[in-house]
């Protein structure tokens, strides 16, 4: 039986295992970590950690999550095999809350071209599964994986046989985003109606974006009954990305008088959590973007911006502040002690342990040198450079850049290795972008394939910062990174420095998990 309240819905938060699937999106160990203290504060329900027996590196993060994150449920997810029911459990182990997530598929497409299974034989592996999971742990959800392009009777009888097996949650996904809000809605209606011991289980439903209707046919399905929602940060996830969860969380608050619903996650923290995602995974949030985009709540037409002054309700909907947004923007300068920045930091809702604050303030304190006024877009972005580009191995010691038109453009750098190593290189090219990037290229002996640079101004005024985003392409894999400098020139190179120094991060905790014996690594 389940003791859930009737009016609260559960946030089951994917960011760290669908969301990071999407290409560019993968995280080492420790910024898996800092995501999942950062869920943890934010007050999600689940956290599902990782696919344990993917790879050795997603077993580590479920465990070091498992180990170090109390509060939440942490879960991993698990084919129904015994081998990953297995290795999902001994990862969660240190958890003092944990869930063990198996899912098949349940579709014809899938039965026939995918798994090659009777529809009897997929009945008989998930009952297995969800038995199998129950013996490790008394949490156990089950996932009819494209349950949305399945034949809905034959889906009851798979959903009915997860239930009697012992599963406690019963997640219904659109995996490829094909459904529509009515559609899904009925699908939530007939299988409360026609599976018994359904009203025993809560019911999950988990969106892909593909039509762009994730957030739409979530909150479709939550009308229609279900009481967990699966959803990620930013809505990042596989090809066009999961239901968001700040769109989902915001949407069941704003319009509490429609849905008589709540969730427990502490709203102002959205917006600090998004950022957080956003600057590990490199995959920047559109400046529209519902709840968390710079634009969502600007007001730029005079008809807009009178009715603000009047009373805020004309044109908002929802006060920035309840997401974790300031309104006052209030302006910092280098006069600025440590108290007062420490003040703002926590009104922007980070949570900074004294170490982070004092290197935070170092660096506020230098760019305040060169620049007049410092706006709260100036402080995040000096806490997120703290966390992505910050962690080494290569440090940026000195760059130096000469360009003009009509002369060749050269860069030299001089980076620090964490092993102590000072590397000098230099480079000409086609502009100081290019000779910058061919420098630390050489200097690092990594290679990269350019595919978009992007510039835009982290706040306002002539001495504005840069934000340079990089995506380049490295043996076949996409990744993202950015910087940010009052020199967008520098900007950049931080950015590329960025994606270097992922690489190599990421290279590192490959070979120090290589070995680990039989096991396989699997991508969903
Ligand atoms: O999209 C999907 O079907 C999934 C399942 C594994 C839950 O991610
Ligand atoms: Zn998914």
């Amino acid at each position: 039986m389940t003791n859930q309240q009737p009016d609260r819905v559960l946030i089951f938060d994917t960011t760290l295992r669908d969301g990071e699937q999407a290409p560019g999106c993968s995280m080492t160990l420790a910024e898996k970590l800092r995501v999942a203290s950062a869920l943890r504060d934010l007050k999600v329900d689940v956290i599902e950690a990782g696919f344990a027996a993917a790879s050795p590196g997603d077993f580590d993060s479920v465990q070091a999550i498992a180990t170090e994150i109390h509060g939440p449920v942490i879960c991993s997810l698990a084919r129904c095999h015994p081998q990953d029911i297995e290795r999902a459990a001994a990862a969660l182990k240190p958890a003092a809350r944990k869930r063990i997530h198996v899912f098949l598929a349940t579709s014809e497409i899938h039965r026939t071209f995918k798994l090659n299974m009777a529809k009897e034989e997929i009945i008989r592996r998930a009952v297995e599964g969800v038995r199998m999971a129950c013996q490790h742990s008394e949490d156990v959800e089950f996932s009819a994986e494209d349950a949305s392009r399945t034949e809905p009777a034959y889906l009851a009888e798979v959903v009915a046989a997860a239930i009697e097996a012992g599963a406690r949650t019963i997640n219904i996904p659109d995996t490829l985003g094909y459904t529509v809000p009515e559609e899904f809605a009925g699908l939530f209606a007939y299988l409360r109606r026609n599976v018994p011991g359904i009203e025993k289980v809560v019911l999950s439903v988990h969106c892909h974006d593909d039509l762009g209707m994730a957030v739409a046919n979530s909150l479709a399905a939550v009308s229609a009954g279900a009481r967990q929602v699966e959803c990620t940060i930013n809505g990042i996830g596989e090809r066009a990305g999961n239901g968001s969860l700040e769109e989902i969380v915001m949407a069941i608050r704003t319009r509490a008088n429609h849905y008589g619903l709540t969730t427990a996650v502490d709203t102002r923290k959205l917006y600090p959590t998004s950022r957080l995602v956003a600057s590990i995974t490199g995959m920047h949030v559109p400046r529209n973007k519902a709840v968390v985009g710079e634009n969502a709540f600007a007001h730029e037409s005079g008809i807009h911006q009178d009715g603000m002054l009047k009373n805020a309700a004309t044109y908002e909907i929802m006060n920035p502040e309840d997401v974790g947004i300031s309104r006052s923007n209030l302006v910092l300068g280098k006069h600025s002690g440590r108290h007062a920045f420490r003040d703002r930091v926590q009104q922007l809702g980070f949570n900074l342990g004294d170490e982070e604050l004092n290197a935070a303030f170092a660096e506020f304190k230098k760019l305040a040198d060169r620049k007049k006024e410092m706006f709260d877009g100036d402080i995040e972005a000096i806490i997120m450079n703290a966390g992505s580009g910050g962690q080494g191995p290569w440090e940026m010691a000195e760059l130096h850049i000469s360009a003009g038109t009509g002369a060749i453009a050269a860069a030299a750098v001089r980076l620090r290795h964490a092993d102590g190593r000072t590397v000098d290189e230099a480079s000409v090219g086609d502009g100081p972008v290019e000779a910058s990037f061919k420098a630390l290229e050489r200097a690092t002996g990594i290679n990269l394939d350019l595919r978009n640079f992007e510039v835009r101004s982290v706040t306002v005024g002539e001495d504005a910062q840069g934000e340079v985003t990089v995506t380049v392409d490295y043996n076949g894999q996409i990744h993202r990174g950015h910087g940010v400098s009052t020199d967008i020139v520098e900007a950049g190179a931080l950015a590329y420095l960025e994606v270097i120094n992922r690489i190599c991060r990421h290279a590192a905790g490959r070979s120090a998990v290589a070995g680990a014996a039989g096991v396989s690594v699997v991508r969903l």
